[in-house]
C-alpha cells in the first residue's frame, strides 16, 4: 500500500498556561523550542512548538486554553498518554532520577520488550518515558501479549517494579 503515512508524528495538546507548560516540558524533556505564538494584544505566550530533534518542526505543540479549563477526566474516551522514546536504558534511568528529584509522582511498568515510566504534566495530561529493545532482541512475535520473562531492564526502578502490579491498560 504506497499511499499511507510514514509515521505517527506530533501531538498538539491543550494546556492551562502555555508559559508554565513550555518551561516544564523544556526542563523535563530537554526539548528545543522551535516556535512560539504570542497574543498581539498582551504579548502573552499562547502556544509553543517543541521538538526533540532541532531538524524537526515540532513533536509537541502546547496551546493555552486558560486557567479555568477542566483537566482530563479518567475513564473518558480520548488520549491515555503520550510516550517519549529514550535512546538508551541509561537515559531512562536518568529520567527516573530527574522525576524523583522534582517530586513528580510516577509509576514504572515492565512490558517485556520495553519499560516505561508513567507520569503527568502539570495539567494532568498522561505521559510516558520509555525504552524499547531493538526488534531483534524481542525474541517473540507479539510484543505485549505473549507470556515471557520480564526483568530484562535493570535500573533504579527495580524495587519499585517488584512492588507494583502489571499495568496492562498502560502499554
Ligand atoms: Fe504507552
Amino acid at each position: 500500500m504506497p499511499h499511507k503515512p510514514v509515521a505517527l508524528d506530533h501531538v498538539n495538546i491543550f494546556v492551562r498556561n502555555a508559559e508554565l507548560s513550555h518551561r516544564w516540558y523544556t526542563e523535563i524533556f530537554g526539548l528545543h523550542t522551535q516556535d512560539m505564538l504570542t497574543s498581539p494584544a498582551t504579548g502573552k505566550l499562547r502556544a509553543a512548538f517543541l521538538a526533540c530533534d532541532p531538524d524537526h518542526a515540532h513533536d509537541i505543540a502546547l496551546f493555552e486554553v486558560g486557567e479555568d479549563a477542566p483537566g482530563p477526566q479518567k475513564k473518558q474516551v480520548g488520549l491515555n498518554h503520550i510516550a517519549w522514546r529514550m535512546g538508551t536504558l541509561e537515559d531512562l534511568a536518568e529520567m527516573y532520577e530527574r522525576l524523583r528529584a522534582r517530586d513528580i509522582p510516577f509509576s514504572v511498568s515492565d512490558h517485556t520488550v520495553s519499560i516505561g515510566i508513567y507520569f503527568s504534566d502539570p495539567d494532568g495530561n498522561g505521559l510516558e518515558a520509555y525504552f524499547e529493545q531493538p526488534r531483534h532482541e524481542w525474541r517473540r512475535e507479539r510484543p505485549f501479549s505473549e507470556p515471557g520473562a520480564k526483568g530484562r531492564f535493570p535500573g533504579p526502578w527495580d524495587e519499585m517494579l517488584s512492588q507494583s502490579p502489571p499495568a496492562f491498560a498502560r502499554s
